[in-house]
């Protein structure tokens, strides 16, 4: 069987620990090195201390089965923390919210998506829809895809706006009577955009379907940025018309990986997301996740980051990671031959070339890359991505700087590639 990473057989005998721990530093050397601040995507650190506070958390709960709560008390006041504490960041107190949102840990972002429109589904069902359908943008996150797929629906993607945000008249065109879920990024992914929620909100409400805001990215980041006075778009459950929404903790929450939290507006959404059975010789059996055992260090380490950071830690974690966006962002629009995408209010960009024939912006990613930087690509259009957070802050004027650099050496091959294939006038 082939195997690209290579493959270490069980030993025959077992190793000491220090000899496994050597060669997990050994196979660990070739991984990108975030501490470096290099890296723009899947990782968001908060310096050394807090990631130390996080490994601690993580193993004082390396054992313990978050599946069951009664046997481990804790772990079930630890996720009531983090969910009402992400509820109230989240318009849950308002009175504008009904006063009734309800949710759950998951494992991610993606299980969140999912779990909303297995909810949808649900509520589907009693309403006697056959076929239930989705409207999203084509810029909401793949993991409406997945759970559409996993759950028989049929999504619909919109195509995004000039401005990249979810086009809500396009998105209305898309409703029908099978319809049962809008969704809304705030922001989402590809470009950092935050849709327009009221107006989606307005389609939902007409149109007595559910709306989803995936705040997965934006809800650690988009509330610091509203008390700082940087962000007033409304976007959460204050927002009548919007039912559930997701937040990461191990995203802007500086969390290790492994939560999320979903939220509903209503103890009769919510009751969707709990799987309850009896049909087995196992006995009563219920779960609120895809994961039957699960791991709760990760929610100890969520909820240990939390404290840790506290609401005057998340708003100076945020100001650092938006004045390193707002720089990056100026940076590139400083460099002759590169856009940025849209207008993104936060921390998350995309930017591309101004004139795809004369810069391949791949070729931009490459040369960077050899530099030791780390973003993401994407296409439609071809792109580059940032995630800025706090531990890149300090990166983001030598990110410029070589940038520059090798925009204009990408740049200047292509101009020599299309002298040398068409001929050249000089
Ligand atoms: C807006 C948005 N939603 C959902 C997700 C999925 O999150 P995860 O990777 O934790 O599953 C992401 C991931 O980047 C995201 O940016």
């Amino acid at each position: 069987m082939g195997d690209p990473f290579g493959h270490t057989p069980l030993p025959a005998h077992g190793q000491p620990p220090a000899q496994v721990l050597d060669e997990l530093a050994r196979l660990k050397a070739d991984d990108r090195d975030w501490r470096s601040g290099r890296v723009f995507s899947l990782v968001y650190s908060a310096g050394e201390e807090h990631h130390h506070l996080l490994e601690q958390a993580l193993a004082m709960y390396a054992a313990e089965n978050g599946l069951n709560v009664l046997a481990f008390p804790s772990i079930g006041r630890l996720q009531h923390d983090l969910v009402r504490n992400t509820a109230s960041l989240l318009g849950a107190d308002d009175p504008a919210s009904g006063g009734g949102v309800e949710g759950y840990l998951t494992s991610g972002g993606s299980e969140s998506l999912v779990q909303a429109t297995k909810v949808a589904r649900d509520v589907a069902r009693e309403r006697g829809i056959a076929r239930p359908s989705v409207v999203a943008a084509t810029s909401a996150h793949a993991a409406f895809t997945k759970g559409a797929d996993y759950f028989d629906l049929e999504l619909r993607r919109v195509p995004v706006g000039p401005d990249f945000r979810a086009d809500p008249a396009a998105m209305e065109a898309a409703v029908d009577e099978s319809t049962i879920l809008l969704v809304g990024s705030a922001p989402a992914y590809p470009t950092g955009v935050v849709d327009p929620i009221e107006e989606l909100a307005a389609v939902a409400r007409r149109h007595d379907v559910l709306l989803h805001v995936d705040a997965c990215m934006g809800g650690y980041l988009l509330p610091f940025l509203a008390r700082l006075g940087r962000f007033d778009a409304p976007f959460d459950f204050r927002v009548d018309g919007v039912t559930s929404m997701s937040a990461d903790l191990h995203k802007y929450g500086y969390a290790a990986k492994g939560v999320s939290v979903a939220l509903y507006r209503t103890h009769e959404l919510a009751r969707h997301q709990v799987f309850v059975t009896t049909d087995w010789d196992g006995g009563f059996y219920a779960s609120t996740t895809v994961a039957g055992s699960k791991p709760a260090g990760p929610i100890a380490a969520a909820w240990a980051a939390t404290m840790h950071l506290g609401l005057d830690g998340y708003l100076r974690l945020t100001a650092e990671a938006h004045d390193a966006a707002l720089a990056l962002r100026r940076g590139i629009e400083g460099i002759d031959g590169l856009v940025v995408r849209g207008d993104p209010p936060a921390t998350v960009l995309a930017f591309g070339a101004a004139d795809p024939a004369t810069l391949d912006i791949f070729a931009v990613g490459d040369a960077l890359a050899g530099r030791g930087w780390y973003l993401d690509r994407q296409s439609g259009p071809d792109s580059l991505h940032a995630t800025v957070h706090a531990g890149s802050a300090a990166s983001v004027g030598d990110l410029v700087a070589d940038l520059g650099e090798v925009v204009a050496e990408v740049g200047s091959r292509r101009a020599a590639d299309r002298s040398t294939t068409y001929g050249s006038d000089t």
